[in-house]
């Protein structure tokens, strides 16, 4: 089974004004060439993303929300729904994020019902999974990463549909990145999962890790087994760091 062809995704988080959006997605834009190597993504803040799809327009750099509500309409004041991601363009949302899980008290159940809504309006979920420091000094890595993936992965999903992203919470933002066999561990506990959940064709869903990645250790992160791209935070916000660790992905 060939590896599926890599995603290197940035995740902009709640950084950035119209006039620092526009110049950082054209950079990217202009760096990234004809499209050949690593499937790139950005996903901006809400207020951007009408903004950003027209910077992205035709260029081969995706965008995608960073949230989206379980409901595809409907009173839910300061929600977005996932056909109105679709509706500017987004081909992705990520959904279960642990910062969304933390501050928005976000459970699997919920990021299960937002990652199916994704689905129906046409978008591919990327469904974030990981163990706080704590959880794994305790030991409950594998029980914490495959309770999340059990119960945050709706039925039915597919490689078209369905990206998943492993971010060990202690390495989000922290500049600690995990060791090469943590990562490995983690990576192949994951799919082995998505076989009996995703079933055949789940070698081909895309799992990417994300946490402190950056050009430094990219090489590195993105030739491990079953890690078939990077979810990248403060690395993102830089055209040149973005490109490097897309640059850093092994030839598909
Ligand atoms: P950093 O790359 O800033 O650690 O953030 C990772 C992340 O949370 C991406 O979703």
């Amino acid at each position: 089974m060939p590896k599926p062809r890599p995603l290197i995704a940035g995740n902009w988080k709640m950084n950035g004004l119209s006039a620092d959006g526009w110049a950082l997605a054209d950079e990217i834009v202009r760096q990234a060439g004809e499209g050949t190597g690593p499937e790139l993504l950005v996903c901006p803040p809400f207020t951007l993303i009408g903004l950003i799809a027209e910077a992205l327009a035709n260029s081969p750099v995706g965008l995608g929300g960073q949230d989206c509500h379980g409901d595809d309409a409907g009173a839910h004041t300061g929600d977005i729904s996932a056909p109105m991601l679709a509706d500017l363009g987004c081909r992705y949302v990520i959904v279960g994020h642990s910062e969304r899980r933390t501050d928005h008290g976000d459970s699997s159940a919920r990021v299960r019902a937002k990652a199916a809504a994704a689905q129906r309006a046409g978008l591919a979920a990327i469904v974030c999974v990981g163990e706080t420091w704590a959880e794994r000094e305790a030991g409950r890595t594998a029980e914490i990463v495959g309770g999340q993936v059990a119960e945050s992965i709706p039925p039915g999903s597919t490689a078209a549909n369905l990206v998943v992203a492993y971010e060990p919470v202690w390495a989000i933002g922290s500049g600690r990145t995990a060791t090469v066999e943590q990562i490995a561990e983690v990576h192949a506990l994951i799919r082995r999962q998505l076989g009996g959940q995703v079933g055949p064709g789940s070698e081909a869903v895309r799992i990417l890790y994300g946490g402190s990645v950056k050009p430094a250790n990219a090489r590195e992160i993105l030739a491990i087994a079953n890690v078939d791209g990077a979810l990248v935070g403060g690395a993102s916000l830089k055209s040149a760091d973005f490109l490097a660790i897309a640059a850093a992905s092994p030839p598909g």
